[in-house]
């Protein structure tokens, strides 16, 4: 299946399960990865970063997207990556399905990192967003790359698996 793994990362915690799923899915299938960023980057330190981030997520905020190489129709499965932001997925994610809609159409499953708080509330809004029932697959990890435990590997793992079976 051609997977296009589609996220945003302030931190990188992000970053770093799209690097581990890229690498193991791509033994198996095609696999691009596409990081999309915002025009104007939130603030990324201090009171700032939560009050701006939190607020833009809070208010659903479609903020314009620096430029991106993606083509929807070349793909089969979408696997979303976002932190989890005042308990929902992170804006710029928002703005590239309103810019992509035929991604609609598309498999989707998720990955969202967090720092301790349930993905349950982000899922539900992301598959709103998309306009789909369920993904294919899901998992949370909770800063995965600040505070590194054996158990992630294990839960990107069973993640890939599901995927690929
Ligand atoms: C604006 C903002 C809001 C956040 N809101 C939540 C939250 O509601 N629940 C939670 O558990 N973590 C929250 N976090 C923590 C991040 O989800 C977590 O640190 C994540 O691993 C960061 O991913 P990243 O390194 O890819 O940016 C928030 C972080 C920021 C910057």
């Amino acid at each position: 299946m051609k997977t296009a793994i589609v996220y945003y990362s302030m931190l990188g915690n992000t970053k770093y399960v799209a690097d581990k799923i890229a690498e193991q899915l791509g033994a198996a299938d095609e696999v691009d990865v596409i990081r999309i960023e915002p025009a104007k980057a939130y603030p990324d330190k201090g009171f700032k970063k939560f009050f701006w981030g939190g607020k833009s997520a809070t208010m659903a905020e479609k903020p314009e997207l620096a430029p991106y190489d993606f083509d929807a129709e070349k793909y089969d499965r979408i696997i979303w990556g976002t932190p989890v932001w005042a308990g929902t997925f992170t804006p710029p994610l928002r703005t590239f399905i309103a810019e992509n809609p035929a991604v609609k159409a598309k498999q989707s499953a998720v990955f969202m990192c967090s720092g301790g708080g349930s993905d349950k509330k982000a899922k539900k809004k992301l598959a709103e967003c998309l306009g789909i029932e369920a993904f294919a697959a899901e998992v949370l990890l909770f800063d995965p790359k600040d505070n590194v435990k054996d158990e992630d590997a294990g839960k990107i793992e069973a993640f890939c698996k599901a995927l690929m079976e």
